[in-house]
């Protein structure tokens, strides 16, 4: 085997930290702080500095940092909610309690990995990646009889995990408590004169419990806070922190209340086919649309000061609605920021629509009290406009357009009225992912809808507010060309043209002689524990490869590795997950590397902080670690629609909403591609909303809410940030898979949005489902959709592939094209790789 050249090794020999894990731990340290959710304080918080506490639950020890699967992040060391409060000098009464729960969280850790270790044994370590999320380590309670403690105050840290390839369960010991869980917050509640919990889990859980007990005066909503959780934890209950983060999707009072909630995934009892039913109405736009009360609504969150919020001005130009502000902090003790949210109530005409949707948001800085800020919000008219199926456009209902400012959407007050004087057709679009199958979206309480609307549109008579009046004429219209011929540079033509067919076959297909066609990554490729690269074929023309990372909260390499005698110890997959904790025990004699990623908030809590330069700096921080390991293209960021709670990856994804989520994606997007020849995924296009059955399950969704909702965030993020690549989802939609999708892959994609970068396969969409299930993939379909990249690739692609040419099925032209989009991104990272 080839010896490895030292200077193509990355990581250092020296485990001491480097500048960059300082500035980033930093970094992640203010995003947890900034994403928390107040959700409930009767004014027990923030503690007194120093303060005696006793702290329980399994998250004080071991706060989950982030979830599970490729979304895992394998960062040098993170800090507990414990070690957290210990170093900002919170006096702990019970440590003991914490250091028994350690030591049963150690024994179950070493047998869930020695069973886990002796089912792949048995079935092959191709199917590791199944068997370790089939079977996800279950934490243990700790003691729930806890002894007699004269600590008035205590902090109770509820944790969940979860992640790819299963769904949660609305039953004890997820969605709920488990009875062990019951039994310690029951005892907790009559030990201790006031109890806080922090909810450390990746998506919402069921808070009934705080209806329970009288003395749980605060929750607050720490989702999975990345390797400086427990610092940021510190942060926030001291005070050193006011709290700003706000809620990007909908709490509601049951699981039941959520309008899919006996239909999503298993529930319907069937994981083959998933019917969007609800259409349009998740999230918020269901409870507020039909009056459903909410435990707590969409944007929700509590400072410790209080923030006096005024629309100074709506300034209205061509295509764009401005609305000036004003933000004053009117309390007396604590600075604090404040998130400003902007929705909107387009008229209710031919086609019913959300009673309101977010049009913009913003956040101003931290506020000293009395301080002020004025936040300008600017949204454009697309962004109110609505898609009829019928029309096959894109369009402007005539009537009231009604302007809501507020720091929730619950807390929102009306801001001011513009009319439109006619209906404005904004684009016509070609029919895409047409229903295969009849859906009957449900109707819910229409009429309820329709009668809250026309009381509203009285209350704008009763309050006198002046509409401006537009007319349609002055809002531009736009065209979409879906012949439009896509330009290559001359470099990139040259070079693309210089392949041979079979060369151009490979450069479509990853890599799989490298591979070592796990189920994710390979952990064999340059760069230990990154996903797979792209094929090499094209270097010796001066192609680069493109490396591929994963982790959507940071990067997810192997925190270490071993090279004897010059040559990189391959690990596999189950190496570079959970810390190292399924590596293969001793290492041979050689010497050892160290990789160090920062574990960033996991997504839900970075969309949480709503604050977009954060978010930038973030996604800046991302780009620089990719770019001292040699990662050119990273797997990220994950921005599918919270459709339903259960959804294994939400944590991984942002919000229920799309503008949420696009914004956030597109932020993402430009920090880490403003470090120059390393690019974004963004994934998984589209409808990945659930896990069970995920590569054969069919998404059957009207076009209308497929794009309303599930496109939407990744038009935002596509227009306003161009990613380097686009990830398609394992699921069908309405028949057809993503991957083999050209409605999706070039007429969206490519002619409506614009898209310049290429679009990858998730991994090994191409394999086949076991029998009763779903036809998989097929690779030359990829192609000819414009999927240009089939991940991590098989031979049995490039043979398809082959025949299809041979056999005229798929055009040559279209895999050169497919090839021209991968050399135009791997040239672009080439500044990277000549370091
Ligand atoms: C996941 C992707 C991930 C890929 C590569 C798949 O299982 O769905 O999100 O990027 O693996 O690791």
């Amino acid at each position: 085997m080839k010896k490895t050249n030292e200077k193509n090794l990355t990581g250092v020999k020296d485990k001491t930290p480097r500048l960059y894990e300082i500035q980033h731990r930093e970094i992640a340290k203010r995003a947890a702080a900034e994403g928390f959710v107040l959700l409930k304080n009767n004014g027990i918080l923030p503690l007194k500095k120093g303060e005696k506490i006793a702290l329980y639950g399994a998250g004080a020890a071991k706060t989950v940092k982030g979830g599970i699967g490729s979304g895992d992040v394998n960062e040098r060391a993170s800090v507990s909610i414990l070690q957290g409060m210990k170093n900002a000098g919170f006096h702990i009464a019970n440590e003991q309690w914490s250091i028994d729960f350690e030591n049963a969280y150690e024994k179950a850790r070493l047998e869930w990995r020695d069973r886990i270790h002796d089912r792949v044994e048995r079935h092959g370590s191709a199917r590791f990646f199944e068997i370790y999320t089939q079977d996800p380590f279950v934490c243990p309670t700790g003691e729930i009889n806890i002894p007699p403690c004269s600590c008035e105050i205590a902090i109770f840290v509820l944790s969940r995990n979860a992640g790819e390839g299963m769904d949660r369960k609305d039953v004890k010991g997820d969605y709920y408590l488990s009875e062990d869980e019951e039994v310690l917050l029951r005892n907790i509640c009559k030990q201790h004169h006031s109890v806080i919990v922090a909810i450390n889990s990746g998506g919402i859980i069921d808070l009934g419990f705080a209806d329970k007990y009288e003395n749980i005066c605060a929750l607050l909503y720490i989702v999975q806070p990345g390797m400086e959780g427990g610092s940021a934890f510190a942060d926030v209950v001291s005070g050193n922190v006011t709290p700003s983060g706000k809620l990007t999707d909908t709490w509601a009072l049951n699981y039941k209340d959520y309008p899919n909630a006996d239909t999503f995934s298993y529930k319907s009892g069937s994981v083959h086919k998933e019917y969007y039913e609800e259409g349009i109405f998740v999230g918020y736009r269901y409870f507020d649309s039909f009056d459903i009360k909410a435990r707590y609504p969409f944007g929700y969150g509590l400072s410790y000061t209080e923030f006096e919020i005024s629309a100074t001005k709506i300034e209205i130009a061509d295509n764009q609605i401005e609305i000036t502000v004003n933000v004053k902090n009117t309390g007396m003790a604590f600075s604090g920021k404040e998130v400003v949210q902007v929705y909107t109530s387009c008229p209710q005409g031919e086609i019913i629509k959300e009673y309101r949707r977010l049009s913009a948001f913003g956040k101003t800085q931290n506020l000293a009290p009395g301080e002020e800020e004025n936040l300008v919000l600017r949204f454009g008219w697309y962004d109110l406009a609505s898609f009829s199926e019928e029309k096959s456009a894109w369009f402007l209902e005539r009537g009231d357009y009604i302007i809501w400012v507020g720091s929730s959407i619950a807390g929102s007050r009306i801001a001011g009225v513009i009319s439109l004087d006619e209906e404005k057709i904004l684009s016509k679009t070609q029919a895409v992912c047409p229903l295969a199958e009849t859906l009957e979206e449900h109707k819910f309480n229409q009429e309820l809808l329709l009668n809250k609307r026309l009381r509203l549109e009285e209350e704008i008579k009763h309050l006198g507010i002046i509409k401006e009046t537009v007319s349609a004429g002055r809002i531009k219209a736009f065209e979409i060309d879906y012949d439009k011929s896509e330009f290559f540079s001359p470099e990139v033509e040259a070079l693309s043209n210089k392949l041979t067919l079979d060369e151009c076959v490979k450069m479509v297909v990853g890599d799989p002689e490298k591979s070592h066609q796990e189920v994710i990554g390979d952990s064999g490729g340059s760069v230990p524990g990154s996903a797979a690269s792209t094929s090499d074929v094209g270097i010796k023309y001066g192609i680069p490869s493109i490396v591929t990372a994963d982790g959507t909260a940071g990067l997810r390499l192997q925190k270490e590795y071993e090279v004897v005698d010059g040559e990189v110890v391959r690990l596999d997959f189950m190496s570079s997950v959970e810390g190292g904790l399924f590596a293969p025990g001793k290492k041979n004699s050689g010497e050892i590397y160290y990789q160090y990623c920062t574990a960033f908030p996991v997504a839900t809590l970075v969309a949480q902080s709503w604050d977009t330069a954060l978010i930038h700096e973030i996604g800046a921080a991302i780009g620089r670690e990719m770019s001292i390991f040699g990662i050119t293209l990273w797997l990220a960021p994950g921005l599918n629609i919270h459709r339903n709670p259960l959804c294994g990856r939400n944590y991984e994804y942002y919000s229920e909403d799309p503008l949420v989520s696009g914004v956030v994606a597109a932020e993402i997007t430009k920090g880490v591609q403003s470090i120059g020849g390393v690019g974004t995924t963004i994934k998984h296009l589209a409808c990945n909303n659930q896990e069970d059955n995920r590569s054969g399950s069919d998404s059957v969704v009207s076009e209308r809410t497929l794009r309303e909702l599930y496109l939407k965030g990744f038009e935002i993020a596509v227009k306003t940030a161009q990613p380097m690549s686009v990830m398609t989802s394992y699921n069908l939609i309405n028949g057809v898979h993503t991957a083999n999708s050209y409605d999706l892959c070039t007429s969206v994609l490519r002619h409506e949005w614009g898209f310049g970068g290429f679009v990858m396969s998730d991994w090994e969409t191409t394999k086949p489902l076991p029998e009763g299930f779903a036809e998989c993939s097929v690779p030359y379909l990829c192609i000819s959709a414009g999927n240009d990249l089939i991940m991590p690739g098989t031979f049995n692609d490039m043979d398809n592939i082959r025949r299809a040419l041979s056999d005229g099925s798929l055009s040559q032209k279209n895999l050169l094209n497919s090839v021209k989009r991968i050399v135009r991104s791997a040239l672009s990272t080439k500044k990277q790789q000549n370091g």
